[in-house]
């Protein structure tokens, strides 16, 4: 059975490709929300709604596991998903399906900690505390997702969320380098004035912002680590798959793309990142 990879556009062809790399023989369907990207606008309950959609419809296509390749949609709507509707729709389905993250992985990989380490907060004094910015969408950052759970894990951690309004959008539509240039080096702007000084390391919590990682590295002072989110979630997957044997990923290597949106051919910006042009299909 093929592993779905669904965002509301094509910022988690990032995770994708790293996932295809780490799984080559796997098949995988990609479904791109883009009738209703971006995300990262949108209240709650609209984005419960939509990631449950896209879940479906790549069940649907035949897809075991969906990976939410969205900081938004794990963020806002995984949790919903799996406390209110996957136990009754895996039931009516009749064979294991599940639903996962991207969000896990990434904290696991910014505290070098398992999922389930908590911090005893002994009060102990820090002595060097390390600040962590997180580029994000709005509604992630409203969620303060990265903030409450680092700081249960990591007291010398410190988390600075920069919402970028218009980034996922610009991306999508395959704006130009000068224009997605001068709006993330305004957000590392933005985010070294709120702190006061640059951050240590920083993590690229839409994924859409990993198709323009080398202008985040340009903005930032030369060498911040930056929290590589598709190669975390590739580890997750791996670790997944040893525990959960009842869940095969096919041997075809098959690769389809869909989209709710328009189809064909996608921006010149994919095909740069992407390292050839992508075509997509009507979702
Ligand atoms: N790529 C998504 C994320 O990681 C969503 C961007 C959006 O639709 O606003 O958050």
């Amino acid at each position: 059975m093929a592993i779905g990879v669904f965002d509301s556009g094509v910022g988690g062809l990032s995770v994708h490709h790293r996932l295809v790399e780490r799984f080559p023989a796997a098949d995988f369907i990609y479904l791109a929300d883009q009738a209703n990207t971006p995300y990262g606008g949108r209240p709650g309950e609209e984005i419960v709604d939509l990631t449950r959609t896209g879940c479906e419809r790549l069940f649907a296509e035949g897809c075991d596991l969906v990976v939410l390749a969205c900081n938004t949609a794990s963020g806002i709507a995984l949790r919903r998903l799996q406390q209110t509707w996957l136990p009754g729709y895996r039931r009516g389905l009749g064979r294991p399906v599940n639903v996962l993250g991207i969000i896990v992985p990434t904290i696991e990989a910014a505290t070098g900690l398992p999922w389930e380490h908590e911090a005893e907060r002994r009060g102990d004094k820090v002595e060097k505390l390390d600040i962590l910015a997180v580029f994000s969408t709005p509604a992630t950052a409203a969620s303060r997702v990265y903030e409450i759970e680092i700081d249960k894990r990591r007291q010398d951690v410190a988390v600075f969320s920069q919402p970028c309004p218009e980034l996922a959008g610009l991306i999508e539509a395959g704006a130009p380098r000068d224009e997605l240039a001068a709006a993330i080096a305004g957000h590392v702007k933005a985010i070294a004035t709120r702190i006061g000084r640059a951050p240590d390391r920083a993590i690229l919590g839409c994924t859409h912002y990993e198709i323009t990682a080398d202008l985040f590295r340009e903005a930032l002072p030369p060498g911040t680590p930056l929290i590589h989110q598709p190669q975390a979630t590739a580890d997750a997957l791996a670790r997944y798959f040893e525990r959960h044997p009842e869940f095969t990923t096919g041997s075809d290597a098959v690769r389809r793309f869909l989209t709710t949106g328009r189809p064909g051919a996608q921006s010149s910006l994919v095909a740069a990142f992407w390292g050839a042009p992508l075509s997509f299909e009507r979702a």
